[in-house]
C-alpha cells in the first residue's frame, strides 16, 4: 500500500514540485500525494497540483473564527483524504495543538535556515542581515512552537558577500528540493526513530 501524503503550501510550491518529481523517479518509494491544501487562493502550488489531477482544497482564514476552527476544517479535509503524513511546504501558518494531536509525529516542515537559528517567516533575510557565513535548510517534525520541533535533516550552504535575499534563497531552495524528498522517503520507509528531541535514522 502506498503511503498517503498531503501537502500544505501557501506559495509557489517549488518544494511540492520537487516532491512530486521525486515520487515519479522512485526516490520517494511507495508514496503518493493525495491532497494539496492552501490558505492562499492564488498559491501556484494549487495550480501545480491541478495540472496533475491531484485534489486541492483552498481554506480561507476569514471564514473561521479562530486558528483552532481553521485547523479543525483542515484536519477534516486531511482525514477525508486519509492522509498519513502531512508535509508543510512553504505553509505560512502556525499549526495548532488540535491539528498536532490528530497527526502526532506525522507533520514535517522545511525551513530555509539552520535551525534553531533564524526561525519564523523571514529566515533567509534574518540570516543575511545577521551576517552569517553559513546558512542552509532544515527539515523537522512540527510541534506547537515556531520551527522548534525535532530536527530530521539539515544541509548547509555558504553565504557570499554578493548575496541578496533572493540569490541566497534561490540556492537554499535548490538544497531544499534535494533534502525534503530524502526526509520524506525516510519517514515513508519507517527509518526514523524519535528519541526525545533526537531523530535517529536507521538507514
Ligand atoms: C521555502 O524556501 C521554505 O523553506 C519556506 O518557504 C519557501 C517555500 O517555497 N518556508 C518558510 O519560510 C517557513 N517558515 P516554495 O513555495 O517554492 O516551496
Amino acid at each position: 500500500m502506498k503511503k498517503r501524503i498531503a501537502v500544505l503550501a501557501s506559495g509557489s510550491g517549488s518544494n511540492l514540485q520537487a516532491i512530486l518529481e521525486a515520487i515519479d523517479r522512485g526516490e520517494i518509494r511507495d508514496a503518493e500525494v493525495v491532497l494539496v491544501v492552501s490558505d492562499r487562493k492564488e498559491a501556484y502550488a494549487l495550480e501545480r497540483a491541478r495540472r496533475r489531477n491531484i485534489p486541492t482544497k483552498y481554506l480561507r482564514a476569514k471564514d473561521y473564527a479562530s486558528r483552532e476552527e481553521f485547523d479543525r476544517a483542515a484536519v477534516l479535509c486531511l482525514e477525508e483524504a486519509q492522509a498519513e503524513l502531512v508535509v508543510l511546504a512553504g505553509y505560512m501558518r502556525l499549526i495548532t495543538s488540535l491539528f498536532l494531536s490528530t497527526f502526532q509525529q506525522r507533520v514535517l516542515n522545511i525551513h530555509p535556515s539552520l535551525l534553531p537559528a533564524f526561525p519564523g517567516g523571514h529566515g533567509v533575510a534574518d540570516a543575511l542581515a545577521y551576517g552569517v557565513k553559513v546558512s542552509g535548510c532544515t527539515v523537522h517534525f512540527v510541534d506547537e512552537g515556531m520551527d522548534t520541533g525535532p530536527i530530521l535533516l539539515q544541509e548547509a550552504v555558504s553565504v557570499n558577500d554578493e548575496d541578496t535575499v533572493e540569490s541566497l534563497h534561490e540556492r537554499i531552495r535548490q538544497l531544499e528540493h534535494q533534502l525534503y524528498p530524502k526526509a520524506i522517503n525516510l519517514w515513508v520507509q519507517g527509518k526514523i526513530k524519535l528519541m526525545g528531541r533526537r531523530c535517529v535514522i536507521n538507514d
